[in-house]
């Protein structure tokens, strides 16, 4: 028998981190963090310590905390994950505040390409009640956890499409196109890091260098744009120079790029005359 203090402490001593250990707990137990402090000497169900404890060694085995958990933390939103869909990242924040802007204050139609767990496409549409959202995915297992989360974020609202990027669309057009698009070359390094093993692999990685999925994403562009309709989409940091080369060769103008949390050029946007 423990008490859920006791349960914390076995935890932050196993990971050496006690964010990750607190926030272990209220996944698990269901319970704010400020409710299991207040109640630290209460005794916690029994099924709580094994499930603290099987988590932990996952956790140390190498997988993330958001598949073991099911639950990762995006924008204001709690949202599910499954190894079906890539665990949005806190870099890919800097998109939904850039598209926020470049739509501004007018009711907008956009369509968020490459949804997976509709991270950004129900950050817009908590953001903006008033635009029309539309998320797809080439992958049913992610749209599956996107519509999920649509219901368990209350944004019933957005509508989703499954398809090879705009085959998904079909005749529709938008004011805006943002995308978060695999982009990491098969021989990219980054590859080894313990994260990216764990995720779907058709999320991550491109061919081309990175570049294929850009490519058709911002070259097939301006065929699903309204006049002076918008595009914005992370890309790797190396690729900021080819990306905005690609945009200005489908005809974007006002073209720019925004850096990520780590001041990393990441976000490439521009707008159609
Ligand atoms: C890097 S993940 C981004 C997921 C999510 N938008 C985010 O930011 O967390 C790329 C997404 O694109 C999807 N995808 C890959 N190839 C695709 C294609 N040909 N057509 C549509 N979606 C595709 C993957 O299934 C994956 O969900």
């Amino acid at each position: 028998m423990s008490s859920y203090g006791d349960v914390l402490a076995w935890a932050d001593a196993r990971l050496n981190n006690g964010a990750q250990a607190r926030r272990l707990l209220e996944d698990a137990a269901g319970r704010s963090i400020t409710w299991l402090l207040a109640h630290a000497d209460d005794l916690a169900p029994d099924d709580l310590r094994p499930q603290i404890e099987d988590w932990v060694q996952r956790i140390q085995w190498g997988e993330p905390e958001a598949y073991v958990t099911g639950v990762t933390h995006f924008w204001k939103l709690r949202l599910r994950v499954t190894p079906d869909v890539l665990v949005p990242r806190p870099d890919t924040e800097t998109l939904v505040e850039l598209a926020l802007g470049l739509g501004g204050a007018q009711p907008q139609r956009v369509v968020d390409l490459g949804t997976g767990s509709g991270a950004i496409a129900l950050s817009l549409a908590m953001e903006k009640p008033t635009w029309q959202i539309v998320g797809t995915d080439a992958s049913e297992g992610a749209l599956d956890v996107a519509r999920r989360n649509a219901l368990d974020c209350a944004l019933s609202g957005v509508r989703w499409y499954s398809g090879d990027w705009y085959q998904a669309l079909d005749q529709m057009r938008f004011d805006g196109i943002v995308s978060n698009p695999p982009y990491v070359a098969a021989d990219d390094p980054a590859l080894s890091d313990d994260v990216l093993k764990y995720e779907p692999q058709g999320a991550v990685i491109a061919a081309d260098d990175g570049l294929a999925d850009l490519k058709t994403i911002i070259g097939q562009a301006p065929d699903y744009l309204n006049a002076r309709g918008w595009l914005a989409v992370e890309h790797g940091y190396q690729q900021a120079e080819p990306v905005r080369a690609l945009f200005e060769a489908a005809g974007f103008v006002d073209v720019g790029c925004k850096r990520d949390l780590g001041d990393h050029p990441r976000v490439t946007f521009g707008r159609l005359r």
